[in-house]
């Protein structure tokens, strides 16, 4: 971690990095060190209600990882407040985590971990669904696109929080099967399931399809759009195989919740909408939202089509607006 840091900075990272990539990290790594250290207060819940030692050794584990994700994540704004060109905003993270509307977003999302019955929160919602399909979109789908637009010290932070999800899904998969051994706690793990996945989808994918989407200068036409990147991680990896084998043993998965998050995200236009929310929230954000050009228009039009005319005026308006006064180019310059 240290050597990486060490490295960005030889490397005049911060010179390189999109602007439009790191104003978004002034949203992002504002929540994000709340729901690790909320994953590690979870840890203690699972194991009081856990009567297994080995687990019980896991759970410890996991809880002393997660302590290390929120330190590294903080210390990664540190760096980036220190370094980037325009700090304002890396310096009132956590107030503005706590003040501002787009940090409640996050809270709530952090707060399900510790929030109920031990199993609804720890095991399912947090482990069962958050670890084991969402991180593979927030911590390894997100540093590929912190790579494209300059940041190498990202991934090295995330990577090393996501090589712990090993264990951690491994935790949560032998609580789930030891809970359904015991037939009359089908019906709740199902009802959990469904609360777990549907709530995990609607916070995940408005804010990282956003940070992805709307973060990234990228606008390569092979370059996976956030929909291709959910079906490869999400609908493949982790609903088919590792929800549906689960069917074998009894449990009813929420079929239909998945295929209407996979409706809302390609027909939808979900994390646009979000993208849209968060835009027209700018008097009061605390990052920049970048202008779109006509390269991005292109893009969202090759990747979702339909998309210029349902967002393409929004945003021209949007860029007179935040950006009042300036003529073409109005968007943050592309790094060479
Ligand atoms: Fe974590
Ligand atoms: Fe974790």
């Amino acid at each position: 971690m240290y050597g990486a840091m060490d490295g960005a900075i030889r490397g005049n990272m911060f010179r390189q990095v999109q602007e439009r990539w790191l104003e978004w990290q002034k949203l992002f790594l504002s929540i994000i060190p709340f729901p690790e250290i909320s994953a590690a207060r979870a840890m203690p819940m699972a194991i009081d209600a856990v009567p297994n030692p080995e687990i019980h050794n896991g759970l410890a584990v996991q809880m002393i990882d997660e302590v290390r994700h929120s330190t590294i994540q903080m210390n990664l704004k540190k760096l980036y407040m220190n370094n980037y060109i325009d700090p304002a905003g890396f310096d009132i993270t956590e107030k503005a985590f706590a003040n501002n509307y787009a940090g409640t977003i996050g809270r709530q999302f952090g707060e399900g971990f510790i929030t109920g019955d031990a199993i609804t929160a720890a095991n399912i919602y947090l482990t069962v669904v958050a670890e084991t399909a969402f991180t593979n979109t927030l911590f390894v789908a997100m540093p590929d696109e912190a790579a494209a637009n300059g940041d190498y010290l990202l991934p090295t932070v995330f990577h090393s929080v996501q090589s712990d999800e090993s264990r951690h899904i491994s935790n949560g998969y032998s609580i789930l099967l030891m809970a359904l051994a015991d037939e009359r706690n089908r019906p709740l793990l199902e009802r959990d399931l469904r609360y777990a996945w549907w709530n995990n989808h609607c916070v995940v994918d408005a804010a990282i399809g956003t940070f992805i989407e709307y973060g990234t200068k990228d606008r390569r036409k092979d370059r996976e759009s956030y929909a291709e990147m959910w079906r490869r991680w999400i609908y493949d990896d982790y609903y088919r195989s590792y929800l549906l084998p689960l069917e074998k043993y009894g449990l009813t998965i929420p079929h239909d919740l998945v295929e209407e998050a996979w409706n809302r995200i390609t027909n939808k236009h979900y994390v646009h909408e979000v993208a849209r929310f968060f835009a027209t929230g700018w008097p009061v954000n605390y990052w920049r939202i970048d202008a779109m050009t006509d390269k991005d228009f292109e893009w969202f039009e090759e990747k979702y089509p339909g998309w210029y005319n349902k967002f393409g005026k929004w945003w021209e308006n949007y860029n007179r607006l935040a950006y009042p006064g300036r003529n073409k180019p109005i968007a943050f310059e592309d790094v060479d």
